[in-house]
């Protein structure tokens, strides 16, 4: 395991942004990547950016390595249900891509209503929705309550924002066709009962996950962007999940609860968005890799030196241009 001292060296290593102006014109921002396409690949470099409520709060040392390594060690541990992009890591913050055409919609997979979002399940339970995304919700549930079995719950990204929508609605707007659509259906579960079967043997519950998935050149259905992180999932503690559910206490959670309760603790809004003293940031970046190690059964070794995170990158990434 990686020393408080070991993270707190990267304080001011962190990587914000990873635009180079020689390849300016092959750039993309994401909300959490940077990327640069090229001619059929392209290059995703996860970033330590850590947003909440829609803003950048800051940077925490090695999420961005965090989050590629976790969606590394997924797709390895999922290759033989379905291919994934991944072409080579050629630094801890780069993958190297396959380029697909996307699915316009991202697969949600939830086995418990929980959430807190407006296109969470809980969200819309607690309101009186009983028929989410197609799907039908039986009344009486409680929040985090398992569900009888995983439901898929998908998203089309609309402006700014996520909306919820219904594979029927999917078919219907000719977002994705019948046949494809129980391909995705079919590979989204499977992928979801491997990470569940996979998190249980390390203690923890796979609670709910999103897919993105596009079509390679030859049509074949592939599982693109990240699996299985901490951004695009929830975890739990598997063996206090019991207890703390039948007391009403909240599951134990591995992911974002200890920042969101800091930035509540500061007084979040829209108006006021704090910033992350360092603090906060090895705090957080602590669970980050406290959760790959959890997660993978793996250590986390990497390099932490002195080398500029940006000169390692552009070093890494120079010979795919
Ligand atoms: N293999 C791929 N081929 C094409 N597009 C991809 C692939 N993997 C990821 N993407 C897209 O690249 C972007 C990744 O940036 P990210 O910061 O994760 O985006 P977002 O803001 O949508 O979360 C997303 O728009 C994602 O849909
Ligand atoms: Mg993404």
């Amino acid at each position: 395991m990686i020393s408080q001292e070991q993270i707190r060296s990267q304080l001011n290593n962190c990587l914000l942004e990873a635009k180079f102006d020689r390849w300016a014109n092959q750039y993309q921002k994401g909300k959490v990547r940077d990327i640069y396409l090229l001619e059929d690949k392209r290059i995703l470099i996860t970033t330590d950016r850590q947003s909440a409520f829609d803003h950048v709060l800051g940077a925490i040392p090695l999420k961005g390595q965090v989050l590629n390594k976790t969606a590394k060690y997924w797709f390895d541990q999922t290759a033989d249900i379905v291919p994934n992009q991944v072409l080579d890591v050629p630094d801890p913050n780069v993958t190297v891509a396959r380029e697909l055409d996307m699915l316009p919609v991202e697969i949600v997979v939830r086995r418990y209503l929980t959430g807190s979002t407006d296109t969470s399940v809980w969200t819309n339970y607690n309101n009186g929705v009983r028929k989410f995304c197609g799907v039908d919700l039986p009344d009486g549930m409680i929040k985090n309550q398992k569900f009888d079995e995983a439901i898929i719950t998908p998203t089309t990204k609309a402006e700014d924002h996520d909306e919820s929508i219904s594979p029927q609605e999917i078919v219907e707007r000719g977002l994705v066709d019948a046949d494809r659509w129980a391909e995705v259906e079919k590979v989204a579960l499977k992928l979801f009962a491997r990470g569940t079967e996979l998190a249980a043997q390390r203690g923890l519950i796979l609670v709910d996950t999103k897919y993105e998935m596009g079509l390679d050149p030859e049509g074949n259905l592939t599982v693109a962007d990240e699996i299985h992180t901490p951004d695009s999932s929830r975890y739990w503690i598997l063996n206090t999940y019991e207890d703390r559910h039948a007391r009403g206490e909240e599951p134990e959670s591995l992911d974002k609860e200890f920042l969101r309760l800091w930035l509540v603790d500061k007084g979040i809004s829209d108006d006021n968005i704090p910033e992350l003293d360092d603090e906060i940031r090895t705090q957080v970046s602590a669970r980050y890799i406290d959760l790959f190690e959890r997660v993978t059964g793996e250590p986390f070794e990497t390099e932490v030196d002195d080398t500029p995170i940006l000169e390692r990158i552009e070093k890494n990434i120079e010979p795919y241009f």
